[in-house]
């Protein structure tokens, strides 16, 4: 008994050290943290139950026989955040460059597999060379495995991915599947194809940071929902972030005690939406004066920055924040946003999280490149998204609400449970000076007239007594009263039920 236990310590031992000491030196003198460290960073202390400490690859090409490390690259197992069960695989870059094995793959698919039965988020910390280069197709299987439990697993648990190393080729396919993406600056990057394929192919040249970093990611493409600055302050965030999700599609979303009364009235609201329908406004200062604590959770804030989507707490309860944001391209929506959107609040139907939308559109963006990129497909994924989902949503209309826009945002036609518009809300098939320019085509030269015509519509549609009078509306409030009026409404709603017809699932535009 004695000799076993020696024995099961040295091998933890061996097992803790990975690659060894001067490869856990080269980890930290690129600034990142290794597998361990990461790990004991992102799960309350002492809770940590690791799985999997001494399975080895089974290879034996290329010497690799001799050459075995427990654990083979990869961190497995359970433990708590805030006291809430969630599964954590951590590669190991100091083994073999965290690459991926056939045993490598078999570890992360029995925490993910273990995950979808209790029902438990799975939080992946990438940072692996890729397939591993000395096991072949044996590799590019265990990939499939993983991807395969990716898609089961995707509606059912949280699957978050935190790229805190290389993560390339086709091993950007599973965390491309879960549903959030944090990148590290710097020492992160994601690509299908490397700088120097992307020479040889296209003769551009290009930096790993330029193609596939954390800016990038963030900014450009959209893959990336939040780039953190070292490994510390993104394990830290996945903590919080972690807080406002419920652990599967079986349970309804946290509720956590809040000191903000919910019936709390603000009247710098009043004033928020300036005279003028062409000044824009911050969007976000309304966000933070609705929601408990002002304590916005905001995703993907520097990519499609013309719409707002994070989660928030109202009388404690998580939901799902969908803004306009009239101080970014006025607004409008255009296909970065609407997929921004249109895949937020899909997470947010999938786990049973109420969504509020605040509203402020002028219509979609006009030009050849957003026909040419696919606007109508795009754009129908957004309205699909608001069509399809069942969980509670509370709408509101702040200033403009034109077009196709306005049946887009959560409406009354798409179920919208609770409509409400403030008194400066304009519902419209477009803006007055539009409307006016095309009802009177033949007849806009005499720019007094057209201004009174302009000033008719206004007073006829520019406004929400029309849409209330239809009953899609179903109250105009007092800006101040934004927080209480909502709050209300979603307690109203807590035990909502609505189902969609029966079907293997839908065909959203893709
Ligand atoms: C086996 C690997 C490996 C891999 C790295 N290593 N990647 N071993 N398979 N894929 C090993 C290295 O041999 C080295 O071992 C150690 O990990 C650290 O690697 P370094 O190159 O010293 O580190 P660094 O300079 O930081 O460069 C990291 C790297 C580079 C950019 C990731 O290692 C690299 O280019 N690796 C190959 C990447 C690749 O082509 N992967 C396959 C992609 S295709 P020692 O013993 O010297 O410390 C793919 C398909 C997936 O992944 C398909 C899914 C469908």
């Amino acid at each position: 008994m004695q000799h076993i236990s020696r024995e099961l310590e040295e091998r933890r031992e061996r097992a803790r050290l990975g690659g060894g000491e001067r490869r856990i030196d080269a980890q930290h003198g690129k600034g990142k943290l290794t597998a361990r460290e990461r790990i004991d960073l992102l799960l309350d202390e002492g809770s940590f139950e690791e799985w999997d400490m001494f399975v080895e690859h089974g290879s034996a090409d290329f010497g690799m026989a001799e050459n075995k490390v427990p654990g083979d690259g990869v961190v497995t197992g359970y433990g708590t955040v805030n006291g809430r069960l969630v599964f954590v695989f951590s590669q190991d870059f100091t083994v073999f460059g965290g690459s991926l094995s056939a045993a490598h793959a078999g570890k992360i698919c029995k925490v993910m597999d273990q995950a979808m039965k209790v029902g438990a988020p799975v939080i992946g910390l990438n940072d692996s060379g890729g397939a591993r280069i000395q096991e072949g197709v044996a590799s590019l299987a265990g990939y499939a495995d993983v991807f395969q439990r990716n898609v089961l697993a995707s509606g059912v648990i949280p699957q978050i991915s935190l790229i805190m190393g290389p993560c390339a080729g086709g091993a950007v396919y599973s965390p491309a599947m879960t549903d959030f993406i944090f990148m590290v600056r710097d020492t992160s990057y994601m690509f299908v194809t490397g700088p120097d394929v992307v020479k040889t192919v296209t003769h551009e040249e290009v930096s790993h940071e330029e193609l596939g970093g954390a800016e990038t990611h963030s900014t450009v493409s959209g893959i990336s929902d939040l780039a953190f600055e070292n490994d510390v302050e993104a394990l830290i965030e996945v903590r919080r972030f972690i807080d406002f999700l419920p652990s599967s599609n079986r349970e309804q979303p946290p509720v956590r005690d809040s000191e903000d009364p919910p019936d709390r009235v603000e009247m710098s609201l009043d004033t928020l939406v300036p005279v003028n329908p062409n000044q824009p406004y911050d969007m976000k200062e309304l966000i933070a004066k609705v929601v408990d604590e002002g304590d916005f959770y905001e995703l993907a804030p520097d990519f499609a920055g013309n719409i707002i989507i994070g989660f928030a707490r109202i009388a404690g309860g998580t939901i799902g924040v969908v803004a306009n944001q009239p101080m970014v391209l006025a607004g409008c929506l255009d296909i970065d946003s609407s997929r921004k959107a249109a895949r937020f609040v899909r997470f947010c139907d999938c786990f049973n999280i109420p969504i509020l939308t605040f509203v402020d559109v002028p219509g979609f963006l006009p030009g050849t490149q957003q026909e040419y990129g696919g606007i109508i497909k795009h754009g129908a994924k957004l309205l699909y998204a608001y069509a399809e989902a069942t969980v509670p949503k509370v709408t509101v209309i702040t200033r403009k609400a034109y077009g196709g826009a306005y049946d887009v945002m959560a409406s009354k036609h798409l179920r919208g449970d609770v409509n409400f518009a403030w008194p400066t809300a304009e519902i419209a098939v477009m803006g007055p000076k539009g409307a006016v320019e095309i009802i009177f085509r033949g007849d806009i030269g005499d720019a007094e007239k057209t201004e009174a015509r302009a000033e008719e519509y206004r007073q006829k549609f520019a406004n929400p007594f029309v849409a209330g009078a239809l009953g899609f509306i179903d109250d105009v409030i007092l800006p101040c009263n934004t927080r209480k009026r909502v709050a209300r409404a979603f307690a109203m709603l807590k035990d909502k039920e609505l189902a969609n017809p029966r079907k293997k699932h839908g065909n959203i535009p893709l």
